[in-house]
């Protein structure tokens, strides 16, 4: 039996096919390589010894999916293709909705065609919206989400939902990821950008190996302890582990789960400033600016059920997230075109 990985050549996605064959899985990836490169999974293997089987493909070609599910004997799909960014998707909505929301739906027919009843999707704390308070637990409302981004994840919660009480034999499990930062230890694996970075730690480390000139901390008139953004960064192998426990988890309980997977620890800005100046050894070039329009005070996870349902805790420290970016950054200036 193999396990399907949608976006397998990502940064979650290839750090959780990495995880996957250390523990001995098979893995079958696909993915159109629109936000990532083959090499990821190449270095995958030199780290691993093992070869993932990659179609390089869309989601949106049902064809390509029924090869797949004909030619494998596929037990379990994790869903990380996607299109992610915040800012792009009020721009193109309709790329977004087409890739994320259609794009699954391709995927369950297909899954369903082929009597593949075991998914995890990549869902988002976004879907709390404005979070009615802090620490997030699943039992908080969900909605409001302010861009199209946002919404896709709701939409296919709620799809995925219907789609369970309809098909009862399902096992689906909704992971709703914090703010995952870090990389593989061995710097050989990472998180790649296109363009300038829109979030926080890629930021940072692109001003400490000397891309970027100055970060812009987006406001610091919040009413948090220091009064900049509060997150909860979780490092990238423990979201991997993470999937790992939700595989082995999944007959367990209702068919349909939606699990926070965050540390249930918030830092701030000026916190995730002084962690990195720590690991890279030098000083981040910062100024105060205004607060970015859409952006929330704090989030952070209730992360229990996740221990709860799953076993699961995160176990890395904010330390070791920021010296895995850095590791990761100096070894690889230009991402994977390095
Ligand atoms: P990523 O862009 O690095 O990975 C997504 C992968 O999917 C890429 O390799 C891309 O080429 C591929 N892809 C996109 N559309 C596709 C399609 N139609 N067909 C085939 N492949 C396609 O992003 P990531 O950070 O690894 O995120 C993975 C998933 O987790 C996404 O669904 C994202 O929305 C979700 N998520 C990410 C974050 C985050 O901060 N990184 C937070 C919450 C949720
Ligand atoms: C953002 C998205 C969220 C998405 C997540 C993926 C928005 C409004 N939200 O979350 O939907 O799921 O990325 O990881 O875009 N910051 C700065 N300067 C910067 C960049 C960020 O000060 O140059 C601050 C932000 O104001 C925030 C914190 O750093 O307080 C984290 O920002 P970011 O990494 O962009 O993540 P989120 O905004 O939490």
């Amino acid at each position: 039996m193999a396990i399907l990985v949608t976006g397998g050549a990502g940064y979650i996605g290839s750090h959780t096919v990495l995880a996957l064959l250390e523990r001995g899985d098979d893995v079958v990836v696909i993915d159109n390589l629109s936000n990532s490169s083959k090499t990821s999974l190449e270095r995958v293997t030199e780290l691993t010894g093992k070869v993932p089987t990659l179609y390089v493909a869309d989601i949106l070609d049902k064809q390509a999916l029924k090869e797949i599910f004909s030619k494998h004997n596929i037990s379990d799909v994790i869903h990380f293709a996607g299109l992610k960014s915040v800012g792009e998707s009020v721009r193109k909505p309709l790329e977004y909705y087409e890739n994320n929301v259609v794009g699954t739906l391709i995927l369950l027919n297909e899954m369903l065609r082929a009597g593949v009843n075991s998914l995890i999707f990549s869902s988002s704390a976004t879907v709390y919206g404005n979070p009615e308070k802090v620490p997030l637990s699943e039992e908080c409302q969900v909605g409001g989400t302010t861009n199209p981004y946002g919404t896709s994840k709701l939409m296919v919660e709620q799809i995925l939902r219907d789609f369970s009480h309809a098909q009862p034999e399902f096992r689906i499990t909704c992971l709703r990821y914090f703010n995952p930062v870090g990389a593989h230890a061995s710097g050989r694996i990472g998180e790649d950008p296109n363009g300038i970075p829109n979030n926080l730690v890629p930021y940072i480390s692109q001003v400490a190996i000397g891309k970027l000139e100055c970060l812009s901390v987006f406001g610091n008139d919040y009413p948090t302890p220091d009064g900049t953004g509060v997150r909860d960064y979780i490092h990238v192998l423990d979201l991997a582990s993470g999937h790992l426990a939700a595989l082995d988890h999944k007959a367990e309980g209702s068919p349909f789960k939606a699990i926070n997977l965050g540390t249930g620890v918030g830092y701030s800005v000026l916190d995730l400033i002084k962690a990195f100046e720590k690991a890279a050894q030098t000083k981040i070039n910062y100024q105060i600016v205004a607060r970015r329009p859409g952006d929330v005070a704090e989030c952070w996870s209730d992360s229990s059920l996740a221990k709860q349902e799953l076993g699961w805790i995160a176990t890395r420290s904010l330390d070791e997230m920021m010296r895995d970016t850095w590791n990761w950054q100096k070894n690889n200036p230009n991402g994977f075109g390095s």
